[in-house]
């Protein structure tokens, strides 16, 4: 616990001599969240990182957060605590795969999920994070058909919520991916009188069975102002932490003990005290495909 304390003490003491902001995002460990001077989704880590007057960003993340957080504030410097922090969906797509299915659809709207590379956000119209979606894909012409990557679970779903058609990527979250609606099932026949929250990220078939499909954010927000005691948490859970914090007095039950995700698991303390001495690892995105990317995170913050 005195170790704990002495680090904390070190990292918040080096912060301010950096000049530097530390973002975490809501399924890193408990430790780590408590350090962070904010705490949140995809899309409010990009918003803070595009506001923020510091001149270093230390992203406790994974790497295409971090690399948004470059593409947004270029001048700034950006440190990943862990260089191999990465999204496995972000890489199941790649600029090569997805100009040759442009080259299918020349008329398409092309859609990335922010869980992609800079790479390919370049070659992107707009961006969108689970917590948007629904509101960029209307904010799109009507008369034009969309292709969707890399999720097909968050497309699925939007392309549903919006009655929009939609060509979507086969890439999907194996965190998300792995819960099923048995293991639903038996979380809310161990817990009936919970209500079921999940991630669009998850299955079509566990997304039918919830009561309320949000961001991570959107969970924490529903969560907080709702009347009902007991909830069935249906994302990584990373996410437990904020939801005690926030709700002292309710209960939450993790659906699956399958849910974490280890990327996100391998920012810890020491990596971000390290990163803060050192001012490494940097996450850098070239000028050419910065230039590109950035327009449709632009888009997207303006949606
Ligand atoms: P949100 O926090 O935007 O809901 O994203 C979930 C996620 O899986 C991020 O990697
Ligand atoms: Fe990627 Fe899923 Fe981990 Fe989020 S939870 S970083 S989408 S693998």
């Amino acid at each position: 616990k005195e170790l704990l304390h002495e680090l904390t003490g070190e990292i918040i003491r080096l912060k301010k001599e950096r000049n530097a902001v530390i973002l975490s995002h809501l399924y890193q460990r408990p430790e780590v969240q408590d350090i962070a001077d904010f705490v949140g989704d995809s899309l409010g880590l990009s918003q803070q990182a595009a506001a923020t007057d510091a001149d270093v960003i230390v992203f406790c993340g994974v790497h295409f957060m971090a690399e948004s957080a470059s593409i947004l504030s270029p001048e700034k410097i950006v440190v990943l605590p862990d260089e191999h922090a990465g999204c496995p969906m972000a890489d199941m797509v790649d600029e090569v795969a997805l100009a040759r299915k442009k080259q299918e659809m020349p008329d398409a709207i092309v859609v990335c999920y922010v869980n992609t590379s800079a790479e390919v956000k370049a070659e992107c119209d707009i961006a969108c994070t689970s917590a948007n979606a629904e509101k960029v894909i209307k904010s799109l012409p009507e008369d034009k058909p969309i292709l969707f990557v890399p999720d097909k679970n968050l497309g699925s779903y939007v392309a549903a919520k919006t009655g929009r058609e939609m060509v979507v990527w086969e890439g999907c979250c194996n965190t998300h991916d792995r819960l099923t609606a048995d293991d639903l099932l038996a979380a809310r026949a161990a817990h009936p009188t919970a209500l079921i929250l999940v991630h669009p990220e998850c299955r079509p078939e566990v997304v039918a069975l919830a009561d309320v499909v949000a961001s991570t954010t959107g969970m924490i927000n529903f969560a907080r102002e709702s009347s009902a005691r007991e909830f069935i948490v249906g994302t990584e859970m990373g996410i437990l932490h904020p939801l005690h914090k926030h709700c002292p007095d309710k209960q939450f039950y993790l659906a699956s003990d399958k849910l974490v995700c280890p990327n996100m698991k391998k920012t810890t303390l020491e990596k971000v005290h390290r990163a803060l001495i050192n001012l490494e690892p940097r996450v850098d995105v070239p000028k050419q495909i910065r230039e590109r990317a950035v327009r449709c995170l632009d888009k997207m913050l303006a949606v």
